[in-house]
């Protein structure tokens, strides 16, 4: 496995292929990333995985300068994992100068979930990830893809529009949520819980789960009884202790409030702690 730090070398390694597939990343990698990864190895002729801890994407308060940056244990698992190639550019190199474009995603898409709790974090989600399209993908004359985890449901949503609107030649492959024995979904942030948070963190998906029964009891009566059974159940994960932000049933195709018969996926956040995890299963 080849570790290339600029945009030069990466393109220089990737000239003899034609069908490269990009897994972006953070760093500080789980087995769900290296699930991406499995899923982009047939995809294309080579895998790349991007290790960047995007500061765009951060809001100040929130946990850029402690995000755990684990390079040479990244390093070694992409490498089990069967990666063929890993671009870990610095901040100089990937924004030498103030990223004054930026890549605006729609409101309605954007601005909501996620993006309400955190504004401007698709932003920079789209900002970098279309600037890694740029240092991956474009010079390829093959099919080109990129992988993304369910688990940011919305960010994979939000960036398959992206791919949509710009007309990029590139496929986007989500992989389903890896999860521990327990159910918690696998997150880079699971690394911030105590062993009681940790033993606790398992009850975001248990009341997502639980939400998405109800959703499903209500049938017909779902836009009616939606509110009540949203409130319920975020009031039932405070009164354990944890701050939700969204504990919510939406449509699956643009993630807004649903009609009885759409297909339908919930969707969570709540902070543990100093935690702030996700999780979301369609039903
Ligand atoms: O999902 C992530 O880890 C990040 O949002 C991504 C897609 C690598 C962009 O920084």
């Amino acid at each position: 496995m080849k570790i290339v730090h600029t945009i030069e070398a990466l393109r220089d390694t990737l000239k003899p292929f034609n069908a490269p597939t990009l897994v972006p990343t953070m760093g500080n990698l789980h087995d769900g990333h290296l699930d991406l990864v499995r899923a982009a190895k047939p995809l294309g002729d080579v895998t790349i995985a991007s290790i960047f801890v995007n500061r765009l994407q951060f809001a100040p308060h929130e946990d850029f300068d402690t995000y755990p940056r684990t390079l040479q244990a990244d390093c070694d698992q992409l490498a089990a994992a069967g990666c063929d190639v890993v671009f870990a550019p610095s901040e100089k190199e990937l924004y030498p100068e103030p990223q004054g474009f930026k890549v605006q995603p729609p409101g309605e898409l954007a601005d909501i979930l996620e993006g309400h709790f955190r504004p401007g974090f698709f932003t920079g989600v789209c900002t970098v990830v279309m600037k890694l399209f740029q240092c991956v993908l474009t010079e390829a004359k093959g099919p080109r893809h990129a992988v993304f985890g369910q688990k940011d449901y919305q960010q994979q949503m939000v960036i398959r529009r992206m791919v949509q609107q710009f007309a990029l030649p590139i496929g986007i492959v989500s992989v389903p949520t890896q999860r521990a024995a327990d159910g918690l979904a696998l997150s880079s942030r699971n690394s911030y819980l105590s062993d009681t948070e940790r033993a606790e963190a398992v009850q975001l998906s248990l009341a997502l789960r639980a939400l998405g029964r109800d959703a499903l009891a209500a049938a017909d009566g779902l836009t009616r009884h939606l509110p009540a059974l949203e409130d319920r159940a975020m009031k039932a994960l405070s009164a354990r202790g944890w701050q939700p932000d969204y504990l919510t049933v939406r449509r699956r195709t643009d993630l807004q409030t649903p009609q009885a018969g759409d297909p339908l996926v919930v969707l969570g956040a709540a902070r543990l702690g100093k935690t702030r995890l996700i999780d979301n299963f369609e039903i």
